[in-house]
């Protein structure tokens, strides 16, 4: 017999599939439950099948916003898998010498911002400051976009920063901030912040796009959506344009047009 338990969490993994394309394996069912759990009793509900009702019944929306927030991994940190910066910087060099100078980024699951702040260290390091360069950086968690537009960041969290580019381009806050260090306008002028659910197609954004990194969050899609992704992200780049994947995240298997240019490193040609 299926229990109570079991039910609960099937009706809330489809109604996360549906809404996000999170597809939440049998182990992820106490993790979930626990953390559903915490949010639905700050909601006033003792029961989750209250809670679902709730949640269906929702036509605002809202309430999706605040479960997934509440179910999503959002770890990331600064220069996590830096080689990707090395290849972002070579690339901005290479177009720069070709006689480009408009540049336009997408940073499609940027968590609290240290993905799209790394990013724009290396746009600065490199292009010219007469440049037209921008940078999206989108997620579909409300909560971690606060925190990226706010680009406030704890000791500890800056400390894979090489301490050059840390001076360079955060402020450390004194007084009863002590420890905290803020991203200088140099780096927040390069990047716009905004919801966008990757499971929702078409993506309302506007091509040709020259790099999008997508890291560390197909994992969490099964291979239908991770292809529908790929499939839009081609779409929005331009001939040449570069797919950055997690270093986990290899397109092997799934139906897509981008030709590999070395692991976790994909081409539009
Ligand atoms: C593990 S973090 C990865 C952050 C960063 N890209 C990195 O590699 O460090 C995954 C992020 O994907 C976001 N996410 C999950 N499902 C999403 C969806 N359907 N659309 C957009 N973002 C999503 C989560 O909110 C979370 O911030």
């Amino acid at each position: 017999m299926v229990s109570m338990e079991k039910k609960i969490f099937d009706k809330l993994r489809k109604l996360v599939y549906d809404k996000s394309g999170i597809s939440l394996g049998d182990h992820k069912e106490a993790l979930v439950t626990a953390r559903v759990g915490k949010r639905m009793r700050s909601m006033g509900f003792e029961d989750y099948e209250d809670y679902l009702d709730h949640l269906v019944a929702d036509q605002s929306g809202q309430e999706v916003v605040q479960l997934l927030d509440v179910i999503s991994t959002n770890v990331t940190h600064f220069f996590r898998e830096a080689q990707h910066f090395d290849v972002l910087a070579d690339l901005l060099r290479q177009w720069s010498d070709e006689g480009r100078s408009r540049f336009r980024i997408w940073c499609a699951a940027a968590s609290s911002g240290e993905e799209p702040y790394t990013i724009a260290m290396m746009m600065r390091e490199v292009l010219d400051n007469s440049a037209d360069a921008k940078m999206l950086a989108t997620d579909i968690s409300t909560r971690v976009l606060e925190k990226a537009q706010a680009g406030v960041y704890e000791d500890r969290h800056v400390e894979k920063i090489p301490e050059k580019l840390l001076r360079k381009y955060f402020d450390k806050r004194g007084g009863d901030n002590k420890g905290l260090w803020e991203a200088r306008q140099s780096l927040k002028q390069l990047i716009k912040f905004g919801r966008l659910n990757l499971s929702e197609f078409p993506y309302k954004l506007k091509g040709p796009l020259d790099v999008i990194f997508c890291r560390n969050v197909m994992i969490y899609f099964d291979n239908d959506m991770r292809s529908r992704v790929l499939a839009n992200m081609y779409k929005l780049l331009r001939p040449g344009g570069y797919l950055m994947v997690g270093h986990a995240e290899s397109l092997t298997g799934l139906v897509s047009e981008f030709k590999s240019v070395r692991p976790s490193v994909y081409i539009k040609s």
